[in-house]
């Protein structure tokens, strides 16, 4: 049977729930693993039913309408042309590192680069939002001394992972903090302004910060750099998001689009799919616990199905209740693993790759250092719920990516990827291929790591910001 855009169903529901449970010695508890852990395993209806809610949402946010979608214009008017000359600086907040860069571009190319990173404290990270910003401002002086920029003009690009509504290039009013950050006192302000008005108190480099950006639209940028059918920018690291090539005539707030674009970036925000309820069919009692223990509990939904902030902790959840059940480690935890956060995502992509491997080494090397006694079942079962955790992200990533690739009705597209748990999970990228190409087979489409685009596309935005900066002034002589 094949159903919306040619999606073979029968196909999606063979592989959609993830593979079973490999039999234990007892019949009865694997069943009962099976009963405790299969909300996290979704049938074809429940894809299809996704990806339906999905194509609403989206369509509601692009109208204005109440969506969960923000499907915000990027106002990045146009992309590189080759002419891009100079250095640029470029500021990446969001993940888990911040980073502040210097990219020298000759001809539209990358000559030289530097980078520095700085970390954020915990203490700026939750706070008072003028003290991150005042930080912020003190690592870039603290770069262009260091690396002797001088006290000319700096244009810089700015990628602020959060969400925000804009109105320019430079105007990024924060919706809302996500991840780690929450600064409650700078919510609704202009991250420009606020970067300048720190910049100017210091008054010690002669930094114009040109241009903000989400790090979706920055790795689409670089990617496009890479690959000229790019289409796509997909983060899958700390948090989730992706931006696309949306048709100019269906992208808000569109009016200042007067030379004819075609196309235009528009972020989604998909982190915060689901926030208004729409997603509640497919929430298990581990997502609500996530949720519970989250920076901002109630926002960003999608998000904690699927960033790399979130899976671990899932994965833990899932395992904590099989043991208060009495179906692991013989029904006893440990202080370690009862530790909320304890269990990383980078564990679970450990696992994983014992799990691609045939192995157990990775899996047994990580319960030991939780301090728990653990038998050949035991083993089995917690690599089976990593696998059905990194599944079900896998899946919803690409149910939300193949209607994208359906909408934009591109020959061919390519997929712009960032982040850690793109990077660093062994299975993900295959599992991406894998699911995309089942639920929009009639679309050509290709991942691109575009590595670090997330902080790169910032520069690469400025060199484009500049370039119309000069264009104009020329215009107006
Ligand atoms: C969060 C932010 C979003 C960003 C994503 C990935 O979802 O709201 O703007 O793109 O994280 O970093």
């Amino acid at each position: 049977m094949k159903l919306q855009s040619d999606v073979d169903v029968v196909a999606l529901n063979a592989v959609a729930r993830g593979p079973n449970l490999t039999p234990l010695h007892n019949k009865q508890r694997t069943r009962k693993v099976e009963e405790v852990v299969d909300g996290l395993r979704l049938d074809a209806d429940a894809v299809l039913r996704v990806r339906g809610v999905f194509e609403q949402e989206m369509e509601a946010g692009r109208l204005d309408q109440p969506s969960s979608l923000q499907m915000e214009n990027t106002f990045i008017p146009e992309l590189l042309d080759g002419t891009e000359n100079g250095s640029f600086m470029a500021l990446d907040l969001g993940g888990t590192n911040f980073r502040v860069m210097n990219l020298v571009l000759k001809d539209g190319r990358l000559v030289d680069e530097n980078i520095a990173f700085y970390h954020v404290d915990d203490h700026l990270r939750i706070g008072c939002g003028y003290r991150l910003f005042d930080f912020l401002a003190e690592c870039i002086a603290d770069f262009v001394h260091k690396q002797g920029l001088g006290s000319g003009r700096l244009p810089l690009g700015f990628t602020f992972s959060f969400p925000m509504t804009q109105s320019s290039l430079d105007d990024g009013k924060l919706v809302t903090w996500t991840k780690s950050f929450n600064c409650p006192n700078v919510v609704g302000m202009n991250a420009v302004q606020l970067l300048r008005d720190a910049l100017a108190k210091r008054g010690d480099v002669n930094v114009d910060v040109m241009a903000v950006l989400n790090d979706t639209a920055g790795t689409l940028v670089k990617g496009s750099y890479l690959d000229r059918d790019c289409a796509i920018g997909l983060i899958l690291g700390t948090g989730s998001n992706a931006c696309f090539l949306e048709h100019a005539h269906l992208a808000k707030n569109n009016s200042h689009l007067t030379h004819g674009e075609k196309d235009v970036i528009v972020d989604i925000e998909w982190g915060a799919f689901g926030d208004n309820g729409s997603l509640d069919f497919i929430r298990t009692e581990f997502d609500d616990s996530v949720d519970e223990v989250s920076v901002i509990p109630g926002s960003f939904t999608f998000e904690k199905y699927i960033g790399g902030k979130y899976l671990g902790e899932l994965v833990r959840r899932a395992l904590v209740r099989l043991v208060g059940d009495g179906l692991l480690f013989s029904g006893t935890s440990s202080a370690e693993l009862n530790t909320t956060w304890a269990f990383t995502t980078s564990m679970v992509s450990h696992i994983e790759q014992d799990n691609l491997d045939g192995l157990h080494r990775n899996t047994r090397e990580i319960l030991d250092s939780f301090n728990l006694n653990f038998d050949a079942d035991d083993v089995l079962i917690v690599q089976w719920v990593c696998q059905l955790a990194s599944n079900r992200a896998a899946l919803l990533v690409s149910t939300c990516l193949a209607v994208l690739l359906d909408r934009m009705e591109r020959p061919t597209a390519t997929i712009a990827v960032d982040g850690s748990v793109y990077q660093k999970h062994p299975r993900f990228k295959a599992l991406l291929e894998k699911y995309t190409s089942m639920l929009a087979p009639k679309r050509k489409r290709k991942f691109l790591l575009a590595e670090d685009g997330s902080g790169k596309g910032a520069g690469l935005v400025a060199a484009i910001a500049e370039k119309l900066r000069l264009r104009n002034n020329n215009s107006s002589l």
